[in-house]
C-alpha cells in the first residue's frame, strides 16, 4: 500500500504520522487516539467528527488527512488548559447541555469558534453555529443556552428546560 507522511500539529503538539493517501482525517485522529472526534454519518450531516483545522470547524469526515499537512488541528482533547476545562465546557455542564455527550466534542467546538470570531453573538448567531449537529439526546436549547452563558460569565437559570430548534437540513428522522 502506498503511503505518505504528514506532518501536523495536534493540541499543540508536532506530529509526524504515516498515512495513506485516501486516508479521512476522522479516521487517522481516531487511529492516533483522538477519540473525541466521533464517527457518526461519516457524510457531513451529523457534525459529530467537528474538528478545528487553523481555527476553522472542519467535519474531519469530509477531508483527507494528507490536506491536514503543515495545518494546526485541535480537537476536545485540546481545550482544557491547565487542568481546568474550558469556559464552553464548564457552560455545558453548568447548563445540563450533556447526554451521552457523542455530540458534545463538535458543539463544543462549534461553540469555541463562533466565540473566537464573534465573543458577543446573538441567540440567532448561536443556533446558526450550532445547527450543523445532531443531537439525539438533549434537544438544543441547553447547548445553546450554554454557548450563551459562556460568551456572558453567566450561570445557568434554574429550571431550565431542553428545548427544541428548527434545522435548515433535517438529517434523520426522529421516532416517536
Ligand atoms: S461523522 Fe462527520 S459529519 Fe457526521
Ligand atoms: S448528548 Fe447524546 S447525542 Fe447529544
Amino acid at each position: 500500500m502506498k503511503t505518505m507522511e504528514l506532518r501536523l500539529t495536534v493540541n499543540g503538539n508536532p506530529h509526524t504520522w504515516t498515512i495513506a493517501p485516501g486516508d479521512l482525517l476522522l479516521d487517522v485522529l481516531r487511529r492516533e487516539g483522538y477519540f473525541g472526534v466521533k464517527r457518526g454519518c461519516e457524510k457531513g450531516e451529523c457534525g459529530a467528527c467537528a474538528v478545528l483545522v487553523d481555527g476553522r470547524l472542519i467535519n474531519s469526515c469530509l477531508m483527507f488527512a494528507a490536506q491536514a499537512e503543515g495545518r494546526d488541528v485541535v480537537t476536545i482533547e485540546g481545550i482544557a488548559h491547565d487542568g481546568r476545562l474550558d469556559p464552553i465546557q464548564e457552560a455545558f455542564l453548568d447548563h445540563g447541555a450533556v447526554q451521552c455527550g457523542f455530540c458534545t466534542p463538535g458543539m463544543v467546538l462549534s461553540g469555541k469558534a463562533l466565540l473566537a470570531r464573534c465573543p458577543h453573538p446573538t441567540e440567532e448567531q448561536v443556533r446558526e453555529a450550532l445547527a450543523g449537529h445532531l443531537c439525539r439526546c438533549t434537544g438544543y436549547q441547553k447547548p445553546v443556552e450554554a454557548v450563551l452563558a459562556a460568551a456572558n460569565g453567566r450561570k445557568p437559570r434554574n429550571g431550565s428546560q431542553n428545548g427544541s430548534r428548527s434545522r435548515r437540513k433535517p438529517a434523520v428522522e426522529v421516532l416517536p
